[in-house]
């Protein structure tokens, strides 16, 4: 089935234009005399399975209502910096922005998760030049968003591919060995920022 039912291409478009914002509010920042406010961008729409596949696990029934009220994350953005400090940035910015709302925040870099997972993320309610499910238009669709420096990404990528290993020998050393990275990546962040800091004060 074709869970985002008519909806496929407004969606591919909507992610497209929530990244020009985005973009847009870098290059605002760069053109004030402001450090860039990410090192990259990059946006998707979840996959057709993956989505059918959140919707089963979630108990959600496998409809287009679902994959567009009840999950958030059909379009998702990425925001990767390069400073924590950037992350604030970015937060300031988009709360403040007038073509979204923001509906939900998390801060799992307070609270980092369990395993060691860190990254702000943000639920937006994005109003677009499309008809939405509800039959509004303008329509509003759910974006996330998540925002990581280089190092919490880099260590997302390696967990994510660990994920799908299931016959490790020995899972539980390498769930401590990888959160204990997390913590070293955490505080070498932590570091670069103090870093970053004294540059610009000794120029
Ligand atoms: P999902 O059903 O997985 O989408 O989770 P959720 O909608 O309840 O929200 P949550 O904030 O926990 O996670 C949203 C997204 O953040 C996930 O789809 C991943 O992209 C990312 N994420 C969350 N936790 C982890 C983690 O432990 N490891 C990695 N690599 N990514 C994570
Ligand atoms: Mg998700």
């Amino acid at each position: 089935m074709d869970i985002y039912g008519k909806y496929a291409d407004s969606l591919t478009s909507i992610t497209h234009e929530v990244e020009d914002h985005i973009r847009d509010l870098n290059q605002q920042t760069v053109a004030a005399g402001e450090p860039k406010l990410y090192e990259h961008l990059i946006g998707r729409v979840k996959g057709n399975d993956s989505m059918i596949e959140k919707c089963h696990r979630k108990g959600y029934p496998v409809t287009t209502e679902s994959a567009l009220r009840k999950c958030h994350d059909a379009i998702g953005i990425r925001i990767v910096c390069n400073f924590i400090d950037d992350i604030d940035r970015n937060l300031q910015l988009l709360r403040d922005a007038d073509w979204c709302t923001v509906v939900k925040e998390k801060d799992y870099i307070k609270n980092a998760k369990p395993n060691g997972y860190r990254s702000y993320h943000l639920i937006l309610d994005v109003t677009t030049p499309y008809e939405d499910i509800e039959g509004h238009n303008p329509g509003h669709y759910f974006v996330e968003i998540q925002l990581r420096t280089i190092a919490m990404d880099s260590w997302a990528s390696l967990e994510h591919e660990m994920k799908y290993k299931h016959n490790l020998k020995n899972p539980e050393r390498i769930g401590r060995e990888l959160k204990r990275c997390a913590e070293e990546l955490a505080s070498c962040d932590v570091e670069m920022q103090t870093i970053r800091q004294l540059i610009h004060e000794s120029n």
